[in-house]
């Protein structure tokens, strides 16, 4: 039986507990990927030691401390570490070199599934939209490139993003994304990008918009001609996991409907069961006609009807595209343990109590606490206090990153366990009585 080098999984996570006390050999690390490696975003070093006992959210870096680790790689780990479901079936198979084809110029299968079985798998998940056709791409701002361009290929030469987005840093995806000015500071735009508000009434809110973005939305609509498409992220993920309104979301739908502008669902941070629905836009009972998936899918994904795809032959394609043949395998069975385990229940059970508990601290620095089921946020009065306890909770053996300007966030694997959520929440109280 081949075993792959990532052979240990004994880590007990019933009795793991995070137990930080020294960084040097990850200091050292940290400094030595950097004379080599271009500056991208780490805000601490965390070097997880792949070669050593992992297990759900608990993990050990090189310094041999025990983290718990609630950030799932940004959820692109959604089962987090070594699930036995998917180390058994990774252990099972033989897999040959090369692991990446050119899997949109020829095909290939074997003894176990590949990209072809995962479209299929993937289809599954978006028959309720009438969507039959997946391209699968590398990354998540591939899917959101791919995503644009069948739908200018289908109607208009403009787009409208909202206000405090994020889809990806390639130049179609990055003049999409408003979340931060120093992600476009210099960099050209694509043209016939416009922006408008994204609902900041809360999630809670009822009845008419108070905040304005519906008709900010509709005037926008109605000035720009040649419309081809509306992106948005059903929650904001790196823009501060901001949550619309459910009547902003419905007016977007019926909006896009009566238009006949396409409505891109950008899932790639909120979607995998993450927030307690598959999709995240299933929580406002709207009908998307393209979605873009990545990061917890394995793959990049734009999913859509076959009539918004191009026609014509080689109008979308890429090398690795269809073809990376582990990545599509260990795809597959996430889906399968997502719904064999049904973890989209768990997202959303463990998540309110997440929140129920959250709730409860009283603490002066905080300002809010939100979410859907595990994509939950802390939000604090200052970026300060914000970084400091993201700083510090590392220290402390907890794992998150921020997100928007002064919020962090949780986002743990989707069989999260209520001990795993209690020992999380320990670690938060004790870091917010030190910072
Ligand atoms: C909503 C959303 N869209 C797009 C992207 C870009 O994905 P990738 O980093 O895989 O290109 C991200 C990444 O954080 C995201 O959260």
């Amino acid at each position: 039986m081949n075993q792959l080098p990532y052979h240990n999984d004994t880590m007990n996570r019933e009795e793991a507990y995070p137990e930080v006390d020294r960084m040097e050999k990850s200091e050292k690390y940290a400094e030595y990927e950097k004379k080599h490696g271009a500056k991208t975003t780490r805000v601490y070093p965390f070097v997880w030691n792949y070669s050593k006992e992992a297990k759900g959210p608990f993990c050990k870096d090189i310094d041999g401390n025990i983290f718990l680790d609630f950030n799932s790689h940004v959820a692109s780990s959604p089962l987090g570490y070594n699930h036995p479901k998917i180390k058994k079936a990774l252990n099972k198979i033989n897999i040959s070199d090369p692991t990446k084809i050119a899997g949109q110029d020829f095909y290939a299968t074997g003894d176990f599934p590949g990209p072809a079985e995962l479209q299929e798998k993937i289809l599954e998940t978006t028959e309720k939209f009438g969507m039959n056709k997946v391209f699968l791409v590398n990354s998540g701002a591939e899917a959101v490139e791919n995503a644009i361009k069948i739908s200018y290929n289908h109607s208009g030469t403009r787009g409208i993003c909202f206000n405090g987005s994020f889809h990806g840093r390639t130049l179609g995806a990055l003049s999409l994304t408003t979340s931060k000015p120093k992600y476009r500071k210099t960099f050209p735009n694509i043209p016939g990008i416009k922006q408008t508000p994204f609902c900041t009434c809360g999630e809670t809110h009822n009845g008419e918009c108070e905040c304005g973005a519906i008709k900010e939305l509709e005037k926008t609509v109605e000035e720009t001609e040649d419309l081809s498409y509306i992106i948005t992220e059903p929650i904001q993920g790196e823009g501060g996991y901001r949550i619309p309104s459910k009547e902003f979301m419905k007016n977007l739908g019926e909006l896009t409907k009566e238009t006949n502008i396409k409505l891109i669902s950008d899932e790639i941070q909120a979607g995998l069961g993450r927030t307690g629905k598959f999709w995240a836009i299933e929580h406002y009972e709207i009908e998307p006609d393209v979605i873009t998936a990545a990061k917890g899918l394995r793959v990049g994904a734009t999913i859509s009807k076959e009539e918004i795809f191009p026609k014509e032959k080689a109008r979308i394609s890429s090398t690795w595209g269809g073809g990376d043949i582990l990545s599509s395998f260990t795809s597959i069975k996430t889906l399968q343990v997502i719904e064999e385990e049904k973890l989209v229940e768990n997202a959303s059970e463990k998540g309110k109590y997440i929140l129920k508990k959250l709730d409860k601290i009283n603490h002066p620095d905080i300002q809010e606490v939100r979410g859907k089921g595990l994509m939950d946020a802390v939000e604090f009065k200052k970026k300060e206090k914000r970084d400091k306890f993201v700083e510090k909770s590392f220290k402390n053996g907890l794992i998150i990153l921020g997100c928007g300007e002064k919020t962090a966030r949780l986002l743990p694997p989707l069989d999260v366990t209520k001990r795993e959520i209690n020992i999380a929440l320990e670690i938060i109280e004790n870091t917010l009585n030190q910072i």
